[in-house]
């Protein structure tokens, strides 16, 4: 599904990658972490083409095989869910129209598109799966976060993409739109959708994801079998911090260490 080698990256003035060699196979639901600011959104945002790779004959960046793309036939075998996205969408577009606009990969919806009666059945199921039938009508920008959020959620799955690309997607949820969301993934997931996801929160790392790679400053510092790489010392030595890493009915979770000190010396 991605093939980096060698791939150097910048985020505005910021060199992001040098030297970056990642591989996730197709179907593999991967889970990424690590620091603020190690390179996880810019990981995402070369996969989606959102940003391009420095060209370089030494490096390759592939995506389902191929480094050229039309970003529109990508994004349609794509469902992205990030805080960019977000903040791109218009104030006014009710939430049935950010559900749609997934149909076309666009930011909202326009005239010219046309909804199928199963396509806007589709919308419909969604919404109630993702408790938001009662906000269809509602302007996405008087909704709450999180309401927004599972919108942007269902917009990322309405067009049943390939994968699922997902930067941290429940941030402003509730735990019960949390672990709502969860089930609809892990029920995608089972039917043949791959998952990449970003995430500080291990709980929501469904049991269906299978593999992990850690990321710091830029550089794969750990890639592997989910078993191996979510253990207590694995985690804390990627954050540099005491961290306890539990296990319960398949999901992960992430408390301090009771021999932690997490004072950062300010005397605050
Ligand atoms: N628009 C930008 N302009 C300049 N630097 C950026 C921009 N976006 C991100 N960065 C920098 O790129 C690095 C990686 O950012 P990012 O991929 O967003 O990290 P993560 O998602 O792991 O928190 C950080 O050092 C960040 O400060
Ligand atoms: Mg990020």
């Amino acid at each position: 599904m991605l093939e980096c080698v060698n791939v150097r990256a910048y985020r505005g003035g910021t060199l992001v990658f040098d030297g970056l060699d990642l591989c996730i196979e197709k179907g593999q639901n991967t889970a990424i972490i690590g620091p603020n600011g190690s390179g996880k959104s810019t990981l995402l945002k070369l996969l989606s083409r959102e940003i391009y790779p420095v060209d370089d004959p030494a490096s390759r960046l592939l995506v389902y095989g191929r480094d050229r793309w039309n970003v529109e036939e990508l994004r349609s075998m794509l469902g992205i869910v990030s805080n960019d996205l977000q903040q791109e969408y218009g104030r006014h577009s009710p939430g049935r129209n950010v559900i749609l606009s997934g149909y076309y990969a666009s930011i909202d919806t326009w005239p010219h598109q046309q909804f199928s009666p199963p396509e806007l059945t589709r919308a419909e199921v969604l919404m109630h799966r993702l408790g938001i039938a009662d906000l269809a009508d509602r302007p996405f920008g008087t909704m709450s976060t999180g309401q927004q959020r599972r919108f942007l959620l269902g917009r990322a799955m309405v067009h049943a993409p390939e994968a699922l690309v997902l930067d941290e997607p429940t941030s402003g949820l509730d735990l019960p739109a949390t672990f709502r969301y969860i089930d609809t993934i892990r029920r995608l997931m089972r039917s043949g959708t791959q998952i990449i996801l970003v995430t500080h929160h291990m709980h929501e790392i469904p049991p269906e994801v299978t593999r992990i790679v850690f990321i710091r400053d830029g550089r794969i510092f750990a890639s592997g079998d989910k078993e191996a790489l979510l253990t207590s010392e694995a985690v804390s030595e990627l954050f540099g911090c005491p961290v306890d890493v539990m296990c319960c009915n398949g999901f992960y979770q992430a408390v301090p260490s009771s021999s932690g000190e997490y004072d950062a010396g300010d005397g605050m």
